[in-house]
């Protein structure tokens, strides 16, 4: 239905003969990574090695895939590109915008209501251009993915950071802006820097409580929230190839949460039994036939500290469950020491919900693990002591569960099953009300990715530690943060001790998924009659007008919007849950801009001095005022600006309300490529040290920016408000092609200009 085994069949006839020529060219073996982007240079053939972490390249993926939040914007730039069809196979998943609160068929049929405009505007765009359309409750786009596109040795790319997901399936699956994914659309090379090369050898066998998430729990804790940036991280060893392709999604979703470009696992017979399972054995068959390329040179795995840049080691048989949080993914607390390390940071113990499912772990592995612990619920006389909640990430997954009794198990511990859909992990999940924003500090435990502040439920004290399903069930069990399953014994209705037994499930359904309506909708074959409305009096839906360059003299004179403290995430930039009721929208979603950031100056959010008026406003009043008066301004930053997701909202908000230049000490890459791609200056401080000289009342002027250049720093001086001044010198990424977005104001500016 929804693949295309001859494009597949294509990719797979020219592997050969592309990676003879890279392993040539490199002189030497090569990482599956290696072989899968030099089989995918858009130039075909490669004729040059390429420098890791240096060389910007082309690549041509094989698929795209957007989710309905990120849709929106990339589907309105699209349809300024001037193209009549999509060049790649593309889809658009709805499930983003589905807010979970009462159970799945209610909250579903309510965000048919409310958000019937932009699944409307989504399915007729999709179907004038070509593309394949998955309904809202249809699931969640990864796991959707992972069923039915990924293939060992592609290349895809996806507007949603956890698009990395499919690295499970052997692929090289990068999250990007829609401004990306605008290009791959349009039938244009995709750049990236060739990335860096992480190795992680898995040593040993997962067993007992250990799951798939504990190991990218640990490599978070190893490799930190950016120790993954600019590099993609391959895992191989008995530890990989003995777990299942389900779990292999879990650790490569989670690859975002340490910045990695991607991760990847070579092909083997779980992802063999996985295509099968999921009706493709054409595919699997295909992939059989090729899979030397589909994985590394031999020598490679034998003796990888000569080809990775960095090599960890894992050892899965002594590898423990982890909780990772609160507030950050990669501050790992083994099991074990949680009672401790909770006392320690004053975490409160008692675990109000637990929540499973997600992108990151909603496989049928998953979900028969945790049910096997639910059950013992009632034969061991225990209560379950947290609420619990399920999103599924595909109808297939909860349609096959629900077959197999599973959601009956998780009925009779008062569970909530919510809708195929996003919800509690991205924010739309309406614990408090309107409450949410001075809710109670209070402990939850979820299997999703990420846990930044008010992430889940909008309440900026809720504690989220991220766990394996099956331990999120455990412990929802017991109710506790420092229940151990492990050691620990619980006392049941009897008044008697009982331990909860190993988690036990299947890597597959044993008798077959099944589903009655997957939710996918195909495109016309000739859409060009179907109109596409959008209304000019719509909240929710804008068409786009192309961004005017930003000029040398409007850089001189650009004065200070904010500086943010510390951590400042594409959620501080344009915040996620009520406000993705406006991501077709720019103008309306621009009022949320930055209003997440705090303040360096008065360590307040939405908070800063309009230079103006000496009046201290919300952040879009302050940039809407400068506008009003024709002055740009710059947004100073710390290290990993920009970190968290791939929306490129966070780039084309600041950039409609007139800000020009991001200046920090380090960058996210995928919001690097993101400001590049709106027409505006993404700039780091050659000496960190500056960081510390910008003032509140500071104004900018950048004095050679005429010269602007491919490797040249760029000079700018920094007007005191006690007239004093400071040169600074900054750094810049742009080569060539990106400093013509520059001129021309936008990426797409330039396509369309080509277009023409
Ligand atoms: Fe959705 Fe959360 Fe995954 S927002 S795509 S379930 S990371």
């Amino acid at each position: 239905m929804a693949f295309d085994i001859d494009m597949i069949k294509g990719v797979y006839a020219s592997m050969g003969e592309r990676i003879e020529k890279a392993r040539k060219l490199v002189g030497r073996p090569l990482t599956l990574a290696e072989k899968i982007l030099y089989s995918h240079l858009w130039e075909g053939t490669p004729s040059k090695q390429f420098s890791r972490g240096k060389d910007y390249v082309d690549f041509a993926p094989d698929r795209v895939a957007c989710q309905d939040a990120t849709a929106q914007m990339a589907l309105l730039q699209f349809m300024h590109a001037g193209k009549p069809k999509v060049a790649v196979p593309t889809t658009v998943h709805c499930d983003h915008l589905i807010q979970a609160k009462v159970d799945a068929k209610t909250d579903l049929k309510r965000a048919n209501q409310t958000s019937n405009e932009v699944f409307d505007f989504l399915e007729s765009v999709s179907n004038k251009y070509g593309i394949g359309f998955w309904k809202p409750g249809a699931g969640i786009i990864h796991q959707v993915v992972l069923e039915n596109y990924a293939f060992p040795g592609g290349m895809m790319i996806g507007t949603d950071s956890h698009t990395v997901n499919a690295g499970g399936l052997g692929m090289v699956a990068i999250g990007v802006g829609g401004a990306d994914a605008v290009d791959v659309m349009a039938g244009m090379a995709w750049e990236l820097k060739f990335p860096k090369l992480i190795g992680v050898k898995l040593t040993g066998k997962l067993s007992g409580w250990t799951a798939p998430k504990d190991v990218i729990l640990k490599v978070a804790d190893i490799l930190t929230a950016k120790g993954g940036t600019g590099a993609i991280i391959e895992y191989f060893g008995e530890g990989a190839t003995s777990m299942s392709c389900t779990g292999k999604g879990t650790i490569c979703n989670m690859g975002a949460e340490v910045g990695a470009t991607t991760s990847t696992f070579g092909y083997d017979e779980s992802m063999d039994r996985y295509l099968r399972a999921t009706d493709r054995a054409d595919v699997a068959d295909a992939a059989f036939e090729v899979k030397e390329h589909l994985t590394a040179d031999a020598d490679v795995y034998a003796n990888p500290e000569k080809y990775f840049d960095q090599l960890i080691e894992i050892n899965l048989d002594t590898l423990e469950p982890h909780l990772n949080g609160p507030f950050t993914p990669d501050l790992a607390t083994p099991i074990s020491k949680m009672s401790e390390a909770a006392k320690e940071n004053d975490w409160p113990l008692n675990v109000e919900v637990g929540l499973i499912g997600s992108c990151t772990n909603s496989s049928y592995e998953d979900i028969s693990r945790a049910a096997s612990l639910a059950k013992q619920v009632s034969n061991k006389k225990l209560k379950m002591k947290s609420q619990f909640t399920i999103t599924p990430g595909s109808e297939q997954v909860r349609y096959t569960i629900e077959r197999d009794g599973f959601i009956d198990t998780f009925d009779g511990v008062g569970a909530t099953v919510f809708a195929n859909a996003c919800g509690p992990c991205i924010g739309m999940w309406d614990r408090y009300g309107d409450k949410a924003a001075d809710g109670p500090r209070n402990t939850i435990v979820h299997s999703f990715n990420r846990n930044f502040a008010k992430r889940a439920d909008g309440n900026p004290n809720t504690l989220a530690f991220v766990g394996s399903p099956e331990l999120v069930t455990a412990i929802a069990i017991a109710g506790r943060l420092d229940f151990n399953p492990v050691s620990d014994k619980l006392i049941n209705e009897d008044g008697e001790e009982v331990m909860l037994e190993e988690p036990r499930g299947y890597e597959l359904p044993p008798e077959g998924f099944a589903v009655e309506d997957a939710g996918f909708i195909a495109p016309m074959e000739d859409g060009s009659g179907v109109q596409v409305v959008v209304s000019p009096t719509s909240e929710r839906l804008q068409l786009l007008e192309p961004f005017v360059p930003i000029t040398t003299e409007s850089l001189q004179g650009v004065k200070l919007l904010i500086k943010p403290f510390g951590k400042c995430t594409t959620d501080h930039i344009s915040m996620a849950g009520p406000w993705l009721r406006y991501r077709g929208h720019l103008d309306n979603i621009a009022n949320n801009t930055l209003i997440g950031a705090v303040n360096a100056f008065n360590k307040q959010t939405n908070f800063v001095k309009n230079q103006l008026t000496g009046e201290y406003v919300a952040v879009p009043d302050a940039q809407r005022a400068y506008k009003k008066a024709g002055i740009k301004t710059i947004v100073v930053g710390d290290h990993n600006y920009g970190e968290g997701s791939s929306r490129e909202h966070a780039a084309m908000q600041p950039r409609h309300l007139g800000v020009a230049a991001v200046l920090v000490k380090s960058f996210a890459r995928i919001h690097e490529t993101n400001l590049k791609k709106q027409g505006m200056l993404a700039l780091t401080f050659a000496n960190e040290n500056d960081y510390d000289l910008i003032q509140e009342d500071d104004t900018f002027n950048f004095v050679d920016i005429k010269d602007f250049a491919p490797g040249k720093q760029l000079t700018l001086e920094v007007v005191h408000a006690n007239g004093s001044t400071d040169n600074i010198m900054v750094n810049h990424t742009y080569n060539q092609s990106q400093i013509e977005w520059f001129n021309e104001g936008s990426a797409l500016n330039v396509i369309k200009k080509e277009n023409a």
